[in-house]
């Protein structure tokens, strides 16, 4: 026998109170999910493409500074701890050595040796007065920053130094790299 559903205006019949109303069957609150899923993936998507608008921009500090006049440096070597570099003077000489280990980028610790010692460095002798130690997992340097121990792949970066033309400062450019024979003059 077919069953007839009529409407409460139809019947003339009063709506039952909210209570008695019946509750959402299966089917709807599947639905209700449907269209959930559907405005979450759209606002995502939304998202995504704006996000694309914007230009993925990596602020780093400057690759080129001044960082004083050569009177400000004396004689031996100097950490700038802000550009982690070593500066080295050597009467009218400067360079500038990275402090960044080239194993993982922590910062090794200049060690002041108690005699200087005698060691050969790529075939060529040379007395060094200091060291540089990395804390994190061991790795040393010679004084010219060769490496010679721990997991360190390749001695510390030298920077090239120059002086600038207005005001005489040393400049140093951390995007021009120089082998360890560098020296600037002033
Ligand atoms: S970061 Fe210097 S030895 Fe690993």
């Amino acid at each position: 026998m077919k069953s007839l559903k009529l409407s409460h205006e139809a019947t003339g019949l009063p709506e039952p109170p909210p209570g008695d109303r019946p509750l959402p069957t299966r089917r709807t609150l599947l639905d209700k999910l449907g269209i959930g899923a559907i405005v979450a993936s759209t606002v995502g998507l939304g998202y995504g493409f704006l996000r694309s608008l914007v230009p993925n921009v990596l602020y780093e500090p400057p690759r080129r500074s001044k960082i004083g006049s050569p009177e400000r440096f004396p004689e031996g070597a100097t950490y700038l701890e802000e550009s982690r570099l070593f500066i080295f003077r050597d009467q009218r000489t400067f360079q500038a050595m990275s402090a960044v280990c080239t194993h993982l980028g922590c910062t090794v610790k200049m060690v002041t040796l108690n005699q200087p010692q005698t060691v050969e460095v790529r075939g060529q002798r040379m007395q060094e007065q200091r060291e540089f130690h990395c804390p994190c997992h061991g790795s040393k340097y010679y004084g010219d920053g060769t490496n010679y121990a721990g997991p360190a792949p390749r001695p510390l970066a030298r920077y090239r130094l120059d002086v600038t033309a207005d005001d005489g400062q040393l400049v140093v450019d951390l995007s021009q790299p120089v082998d360890r024979n560098f020296r600037l003059t002033v």
